[in-house]
């Protein structure tokens, strides 16, 4: 199979429910619309249902909340919006019913709030349902557990016999309606589990995925990664005789030369230092030691390549660069498109993310006297690969 292949999957229909008030979320928009690793949270499980091949994808949304549900999944095509209810249970059951007539075998019902859903476990879910009416991703429970009784504890609860339970659940479409439509209580069920076994249904266990974790608390949106971040480089050297000048990646034909530990090459130290603050990985010191020997001499353009690697690590990608060095001589201007191409070429960008600019300080200062050369870089790197 192609690497890019649908994996062989049943054909499933599917479920978000997005028609909550994300109250305890505390953010200025329902939770499932805040932006969440560069998107809204709703459309990270969108996108990754509809890639699983989920058809049609019906999202249950909150009275009038046509325009923001459409702002968070802007562009993303075939999706079926539903104004929920009043309960989570209420939601799904007004979604299942938009989905009686489309003959779909299957249903998976999903938590706009559980933005990260790993294909794998949609997998695992698909696969159950081959032996039973229902199946959900549980995760085993790793602390102790307590009844608590006004603040006393009452006794231990068995913790190897509980699972936590998580969404997407997985049913066969008919009994899961069936079940909804059956229920006969307040419509408060935790969970579409729940309701099928009222109804007699069989549920199978299969392996959840700790990355389905619902954001629930404010915090939970703390730490996730800005879409974008910035960082800023700045470094010297001494300009002296009888060195090699080394400057954005090129030789340069000059009566005098940078001195330093590595090549020198000042406009590439303030790129790394950029890339390095950007991903919050320190400065260039730290991973290239001067009293390392092995960077004796080395061509700076290492430095670069192992600071975009880093940038990947952390999950982003350089977005754009721009550098500038300061002197007055060499001339820069014959070199700055070649300057920005090599560098754009270790950044694995596109050239026309680069900028390279130079200016002179007006023959003030250690620039102005030829005594060194200064480079100063900004850069965004942007979420994802
Ligand atoms: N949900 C829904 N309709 C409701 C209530 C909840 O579709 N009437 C959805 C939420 O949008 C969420 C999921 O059910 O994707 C799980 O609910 P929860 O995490 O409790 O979200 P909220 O109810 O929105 O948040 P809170 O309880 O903090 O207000
Ligand atoms: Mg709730």
């Amino acid at each position: 199979m192609a690497d890019d292949a649908l994996p062989a999957l049943p054909p499933f229909a599917a479920v978000i429910v997005a028609a909550g008030k994300g109250l305890r979320a505390g953010q200025p928009l329902p939770k499932q619309f805040a932006h969440w690793n560069g998107k809204p949270v709703l459309r990270h499980s969108a996108e990754a249902l509809l890639a699983a091949g989920a058809a049609p994808l019906v999202v249950a949304i909150p009275e009038n909340g046509e325009e923001a549900a459409r702002s968070a999944l802007g562009g993303v095509p075939g999706i079926r919006l539903v104004t929920g209810g009043a309960t989570r249970q209420d939601s799904v059951r007004a979604a299942l019913e938009t989905l009686a007539t489309d003959g779909a075998p299957y249903v998976l019902i999903h938590d706009a709030a559980r933005p990260t859903l790993p294909l794998a476990v949609i997998e695992r879910l698909l696969a159950a349902l081959e032996r039973r009416p229902g199946a959900i991703p549980v995760l085993p429970v790793v602390d102790s557990l307590a009844y608590d009784e006004g603040g006393l504890m009452a006794g231990a609860a068995p913790r190897e016999q509980l699972r936590r339970v998580q969404t997407p659940q997985a049913f066969r479409f008919a009994d899961i309606l069936a079940a909804h439509r059956a229920w006969n209580g307040t419509t408060d069920a935790g969970d579409d589990a729940q309701v099928l076994r009222a109804a007699g249904g069989e549920v199978a266990l299969v392996d959840g995925d700790e990355a389905l974790r619902k954001l629930t608390f404010a915090e939970d949106f703390m730490d996730c990664q800005p879409a974008i971040r910035v960082g800023t480089g700045f470094d010297v050297h001494r300009l002296v005789p009888g060195e090699e000048l080394w400057l954005c990646g090129l030789k340069i034909d000059h009566d005098k030369g940078l001195a330093g530990h590595s090549d020198a090459d000042v406009a590439f130290h303030a790129v790394v230092d950029a890339l390095l603050g950007a991903a919050g990985e320190g400065d260039i010191g730290q991973h290239f030691p001067p009293s390392d020997a092995q960077w004796k001499g080395a061509p700076s353009s290492r430095f670069v390549e192992h600071a975009v690697k880093l940038v990947g690590d952390a999950g982003y990608r350089v977005g754009n660069i721009d550098l500038t060095i300061i002197c007055e001589a060499p001339k820069i201007g014959p070199h700055r498109l070649a300057m920005r191409d090599r560098l754009a070429e270790l950044a694995g960008v596109h050239s026309a993310q680069v900028n390279v600019k130079a200016t002179t300080t007006e023959q003030l200062g250690f620039t102005g006297r030829g005594e060194g050369i200064a480079a100063q870089a900004a850069v965004t790197i942007v979420s994802g690969r």
